[in-house]
């Protein structure tokens, strides 16, 4: 069996000054009013699992306000195997990330699993993975191929440093301060990391395909839905895209070939959904990616990653609800927030452990002792 959260505490994160919560396999439903700290609760889950935010690059953000440091602590049970993971952070000084009490040095071992235990994670921004702009889709491949990959992770950050020192490279050639010839050095370093990204990507990019393909079929209909990748030069063709684009780089100042350019085209019978879906089609086709991302990690890891799913429920219809709430209980586990328990049917409900988020503080509820949320 995958890997669970079984209880998670909260030390000045955000709006908890200090909370604690017990969490069940399957689903697991944080019910409260705004602005009381469901959010903040999901993002501290995914915290503690990954190392950092998928909210914010900026850890201080999670800081409580006027306080000097957050800790989040969680135990994983994994089989008859339990763990405790904790990653404590002050502005000003390095995060520390540990398993069973001892450090782990790197944030992108931590990150891509070495806790046992990974997330997917929706928060109603990710709608931007459909709807915004290419940087978006590609940081929603880059972190799942991350989660998965420390060697992924290390390659993306240098490659995004190896391309912005080929970029201030191109502007003194341009303006007369160093010569063209130095560019085949950077060439060859650019291209050696780029290609990292570009295959790990090419893998993905059929499962995330298919997958993508089935939650849409269950999620939205029977409409052809499809999500490819889109390259600005192929693994093959890299390289020598690379050169032929000299001088125009040398005029702009910018690299224009790489896997810094490349998109996900997210297609519905063969219409892009960036640009022509609606806002529904949009926020269905964001929530298959994120099953599509479960079931990529399931098929690589053989483990269930656990679902952290914000306000899902609430704009949807009776029947992609009742769908969800099924997908969620039958997960290893899931932890879903909602305004109003009357978006899960009562045999849902009763299968599932409801937690009362008020003000910061949490409220636990039996696994069988809840009412319909009149
Ligand atoms: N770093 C922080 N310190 C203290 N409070 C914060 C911090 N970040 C956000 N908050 C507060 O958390 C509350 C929102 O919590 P959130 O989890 O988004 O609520 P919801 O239950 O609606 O999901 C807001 O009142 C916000 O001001
Ligand atoms: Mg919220």
């Amino acid at each position: 069996m995958s890997a669970h959260i079984r209880a998670i505490r909260l030390v000045n994160f955000r709006n908890y000054a200090g909370a604690t919560a017990l969490l069940s396999p399957g689903l697991n439903v944080l019910v409260g009013e705004n602005a009381q700290g469901k959010t903040n609760l999901l993002e501290a889950l995914a915290f503690v699992v990954s190392g950092s935010s998928p909210r914010t690059p900026n850890d201080s953000e999670v800081v409580r306000w006027g306080e000097g440091f957050v800790r989040v602590e969680a135990r994983v049970v994994d089989g008859g195997h339990e763990r405790r993971l904790a990653v404590g952070y002050a502005p000003g000084s390095r995060k520390r990330l540990t398993v069973d009490g001892a450090p782990v040095e790197s944030l992108a071992r931590y990150a891509a699993g070495v806790a046992g235990v990974r997330a997917v994670t929706f928060f109603p921004d990710d709608l931007r993975v459909v709807k915004g702009s290419p940087s978006d889709r590609r940081s929603f491949l880059d972190a799942l191929l991350s989660s998965l990959r420390p060697a992924y992770a290390r390659a993306a950050a240098e490659y995004a440093r190896a391309v912005q020192q080929r970029n201030q490279l191109l502007r003194r050639i341009r303006d007369g301060l160093s010569s063209e010839r130095t560019l085949a050095t950077w060439d060859r370093k650019v291209v050696e990391l780029g290609l990292v990204l570009l295959e790990g990507r090419a893998a993905a990019a059929a499962p995330l395909d298919e997958h993508f393909r089935a939650s849409m079929r269950a999620l939205y209909g029977p409409q052809k839905a499809a999500v490819g990748y889109s390259y600005s030069a192929t693994p093959e063709r890299y390289a020598q895209a690379l050169r032929e684009a000299h001088s125009a780089d040398i005029e702009r100042g910018i690299t224009s070939v790489g896997p810094h350019r490349d998109d996900l085209r997210i297609l519905l019978e063969g219409v892009d959904l960036t640009t022509y879906g609606s806002q529904g089609q949009q926020r269905l086709a964001t929530l298959a990616l994120k099953f599509a991302a479960r079931d990529y990690i399931r098929d690589a890891t053989g483990q269930d990653p656990v679902l952290l799913f914000d306000d899902v429920m609430s704009e949807l219809d009776e029947r992609r609800r009742d769908y969800l709430a099924g997908c969620f209980l039958e997960s290893t586990q899931a932890v879903i927030s909602t305004t109003n328990l009357r978006y899960f049917e009562p045999g849902a409900l009763r299968r599932a452990r409801v937690l009362g988020i008020s003000g910061g503080s949490i409220s636990q509820t039996t696994k069988s002792g809840v009412d319909n949320g009149g």
